[in-house]
């Protein structure tokens, strides 16, 4: 069952180079829970983007796979939802370091403002997105030998992205016979940048954190080892202040 599917769904070549990575990732109980729960909070959001999707497309047949494309994301993330809190209440602790650099999961619409695309933009893009997510529920299928209840759990799932990843492209096939190279190009792009921001926000938030380091171990000593000195020097106990205040003002 679980061969059928990895076929058709892919991991990516870089998704296997860390393989032994994402091993170790999914072998905490623990970790393994909050990214489950994670993951149904994304998909339950992607839910809701495609029942807006739905509403606003004119094309019949669309609307229809777009509401059926819904209730199987919310499915999912009532499945992940379960399994996870299961998880929880076997393995109770603190929560661990969860890697979604590494394994995100299901990245959801991504903040794609349904709105403002046409039917054949938002079809390219979900394509690509949903063979992004069926090549990584694939790889976490093959990596979870430690806990089969969740690997079932993402077998179950990958069998619906496989669906959502072929309806999208027949859908765009037919929708932009001419363009849907394009609009898979276009679609491309758009996820490159939204990496790039996803690159460029991490790394401004290692620096941050790097130069406030920098600040409060370098920079700060000195002052302190001065106002150190200077407290010294104050004599014990109240003093009068060395210039009198004049009581005509406040300061
Ligand atoms: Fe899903
Ligand atoms: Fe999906």
């Amino acid at each position: 069952m679980l061969t059928s599917f990895l076929v058709r769904a892919v991991p990516s070549t870089f998704d296997l180079l860390l393989k032994p990575l994402h091993r170790r990732v999914w072998a905490d109980a623990h970790r393994r829970a909050s990214k489950l729960l994670r993951f149904a909070e994304t998909e339950a959001s992607g839910g809701r983007d495609l029942s807006r999707a739905a509403e606003r497309t004119r094309d019949p047949s669309l609307r229809r796979l777009f509401m059926r494309h819904a209730e199987e994301e919310q499915r999912h993330a009532d499945l992940f939802r379960r399994r996870g809190r299961e998880l929880l209440s076997c393995s109770p602790g603190r929560s661990r370091f969860e890697a979604n650099w590494l394994a995100p999961g299901e990245r959801g619409l991504d903040d794609l403002q349904i709105d403002a695309h046409c039917d054949e933009s938002l079809l390219a893009f979900l394509h690509l997105s949903e063979k992004a997510a069926a090549g990584r529920f694939a790889l976490y299928a093959q990596v979870l030998d430690c806990d089969p209840d969740t690997r079932t759990v993402f077998v179950r799932i990958l069998e619906d992205e496989v669906f959502h990843m072929n309806y999208t492209r027949k859908q765009l096939a037919r929708l932009a016979p001419r363009k849907q190279g394009l609009r898979l190009w276009q679609a491309r792009a758009g996820r490159l940048f939204k990496a790039y921001l996803r690159l460029a926000t991490a790394l401004a938030s290692v620096l941050g954190t790097l130069m406030l380091g920098i600040q409060y171990f370098v920079l700060l000593p000195p002052f302190a080892l001065l106002a150190k000195r200077g407290a010294r020097r104050e004599p014990p106990g109240f003093a009068a202040a060395r210039a009198p205040t004049p009581l005509q003002r406040q300061y």
